[in-house]
């Protein structure tokens, strides 16, 4: 049993009204433009390489206004989106996506009420870090709890030399296998460059090795942009 409480603290500092706000612009962070399609497209292709499981029952947490979540929908999957803002959750019904249930909940509250063992993939794209320090190690403390063994968890996030906003990949490993979880396979990421073209660039290199090579060399030619990587878990 998860030892962390649910308390006070954890359902209602949710900032759900900070995200209500956010949304009364529609698509607040672009997520229609070039860029982050270009992300989604990676991150499919990263789940198709690297889990092969027909008909997957399938989480996405943070699913925002639902735009991963078309492309998701666009496989045989079974799929559960959630997300805090009742604004981005009524634009995501309204995609009419078939294969695919919005609702609209805070994650930890979510994965805390729900049959967590039922689905065969988590994924969480761009949302931990709004959780504080304590929200964030009690939400992956239930979700590792509860899991299924045989389950996978997909996790993106910023990742950069350790500076006040970001931490280095070592660091985000280290953390999640301390609570149990241990690396599957990650994807060399996609750099977000100030002029946000670099995700259309690596479009065009052909090969995989170039596109590592290119990312690894634009890591060290310029260090403060932020490389935006995907982590498969599984529980350990
Ligand atoms: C930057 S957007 C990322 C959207 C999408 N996952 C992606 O990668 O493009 C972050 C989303 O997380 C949602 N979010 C933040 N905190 C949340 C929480 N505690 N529970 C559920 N959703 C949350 C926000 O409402 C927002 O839609």
């Amino acid at each position: 049993m998860y030892t962390r409480k649910i308390d006070e603290y954890a359902l209602f500092n949710t900032n759900k009204e900070k995200f209500e706000e956010i949304y009364s612009t529609e698509d607040p962070w672009k997520l229609r433009g070039r860029q982050e399609q270009f992300r989604y497209r990676r991150t499919i292709e990263f789940i198709r390489k690297n889990i092969q499981k027909p008909n997957m029952k399938i989480l996405e947490l943070g699913c925002s206004e639902g735009h991963f979540t078309a492309h998701l929908s666009k496989q045989e999957y079974r799929i559960t989106a959630v997300d805090i803002s009742e604004k981005a959750i009524q634009r995501a019904k309204k995609k009419n996506i078939p294969n695919a249930e919005f609702i609209c909940a805070d994650m930890i509250q979510f994965i805390a009420n729900s049959e967590l063992a039922t689905y065969d993939l988590i994924i969480i794209l761009e949302c931990i870090y709004y959780l504080d320090k304590m929200r964030k190690a009690m939400f992956l403390e239930i979700l590792h709890e509860k899991i299924n063994s045989d389950a996978k968890v997909i996790i993106s996030l910023p990742v950069n030399k350790d500076n006040e906003m970001f931490i280095s990949e070592k660091r985000i490993l280290k953390k999640f296998g301390q609570l149990g979880f241990g690396l599957y396979k990650n994807y060399y990421g996609v750099i977000l460059s100030s002029k946000g073209k670099t995700g259309k660039l690596l479009e065009f290199i052909p090969f995989y090795g170039l596109k590592k090579l290119y990312l690894y060399a634009h890591k060290y030619l310029f260090p403060f942009r932020i490389n935006q990587k995907l982590f498969l878990f599984r529980k350990d």
